[in-house]
């Protein structure tokens, strides 16, 4: 399969931000790893701290590729342009968060994406992106 990880702002600091919540592993290695872990997939990434780059992603690769797993970051919780972009390509798209956003305060709880897509995995730490690549390799089956 094509797929396609989205990553949205403050992201590309993975391994140095927020280590207690958000690991010490950068993207760059985790990534490495999922490519060796799933050789038949083709797994392209694309890290943006700005809304309308991650737009432009989604409308760019939105109606060819196989799947797509996004983690908006803060994006999450304020863009219905982000939401309305996921709406408006036929892949289907998976969100990721790496901390459970259900746990932490309030306005984290709220996902303008989550009703735009497939699914949501949420709180596994780096994890969650393998288990959304699980879920999206099931797509089509
Ligand atoms: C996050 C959760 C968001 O609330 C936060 O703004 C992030 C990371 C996560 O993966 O846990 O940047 O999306």
């Amino acid at each position: 399969m094509n797929i396609l990880i989205i990553n949205g702002p403050n992201l590309n600091l993975l391994g140095k931000r927020q280590t207690d919540i958000y690991g010490t592993q950068s993207f760059e290695a985790y990534i490495d790893e999922l490519r060796q872990l799933y050789p038949q997939h083709r797994i392209a990434y694309f890290q943006s701290n700005c809304e309308g780059a991650i737009i432009d992603r989604l409308h760019a690769d939105g109606f060819a590729i196989d799947a797509i797993v996004i983690n908006a970051g803060a994006y999450t919780h304020t863009s219905i342009a982000i939401a309305d972009a996921i709406r408006s390509i036929t892949s289907p798209v998976v969100e990721v968060h790496i901390s459970n956003v259900n746990a932490r305060e309030d306005y984290r709880r709220v996902s303008y994406l989550a009703e735009a897509c497939r699914g949501s995995i949420v709180g596994f730490g780096l994890d969650s992106y393998r288990l959304a690549i699980e879920a999206v390799a099931q797509f089509n089956k």
